[in-house]
């Protein structure tokens, strides 16, 4: 092999190097700039700040159920009930399965079928399944009742929530009264879902800082 041959060895392994090089520093780039949607732990006490609106209200501002369950599609509601079929009986005397079975669940006392075995959590709320109770338990299972054994991730669209909560209100011999709808707070009805969008505004600036100029191969002899 000539001196030539070598060149073009030592050229290619450079190269190969600096290629690798600049994927790591665009590789780095792409993941600094990812930032997961919800963090992977839940600290108690502290409460999921909303990216940039500091304004928005903490809490999730429950309906007026008086206007909302009304209109709401309760055929829509048993589709998003499969959800729960997994784990729970939805008919009149049915049996327990992972969790405990939900006829007339709406106004229930907490914890109240005798046959369920359930969590000391849940057994330590007291309190009944009123439509608040139960719009926020079923948005997030773990954070409403931390220690439940509710293994399921929640719903997140109170669309959702209030269709599935007119049927589990319609599923029962006596379905719960309906209170009567607050005029004056149905303006401020606009629920702080939409928060979230606002914080995937940083994009990734891919800029591998400087093009790293090729090493010039030592001329042959
Ligand atoms: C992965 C299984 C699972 C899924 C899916 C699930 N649940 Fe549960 N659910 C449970 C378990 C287990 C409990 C008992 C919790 C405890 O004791 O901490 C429970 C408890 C409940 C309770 C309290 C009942 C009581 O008697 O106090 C309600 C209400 C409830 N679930 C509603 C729902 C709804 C509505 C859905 C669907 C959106 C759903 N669950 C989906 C497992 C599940």
């Amino acid at each position: 092999m000539d001196s030539f041959e070598w060149n073009k060895i030592i050229g290619a392994v450079l190269g190969t190097v600096i290629f690798i090089f600049v994927v790591r520093i665009v590789a780095e780039h792409i993941y600094e700039a990812e930032t997961p949607e919800k963090p992977g732990y839940v600290v108690e006490g502290v409460v999921e700040a909303s990216a940039g609106a500091s304004t928005a209200p903490v809490e999730e501002v429950m309906p007026d159920w008086g206007t909302v369950l009304p209109a709401a599609d309760v055929a829509a509601g048993q589709t998003v009930a499969v959800k729960c079929q997994q784990c729970h009986d939805f008919t009149k005397g049915g049996p327990n399965k992972i969790g405990p079975e939900l006829f007339a669940v709406v106004d229930r006392a907490r914890a109240a079928n005798a046959t369920f075995a359930y969590s000391a959590a849940m057994k330590g709320k007291p309190g009944n399944w009123t439509y608040d109770e139960l719009f926020k338990f079923i948005k997030a299972p773990g954070v409403d009742i931390p220690g439940t054994k509710m293994s399921f991730a929640g719903l997140r669209s109170e669309k959702d929530r209030i269709n599935l909560i007119a049927y589990l209100r319609s599923n029962a011999d006596a379905p719960a009264a309906i209170p009567a709808p607050k005029p004056a707070a149905a303006a401020a009805e606009k629920p702080a879902d939409s928060a979230a969008a606002a914080s995937a505004a940083a994009g990734a600036t891919i800029s591998p800082k400087s093009g790293a100029p090729m090493p010039e191969a030592p001329k042959p002899h």
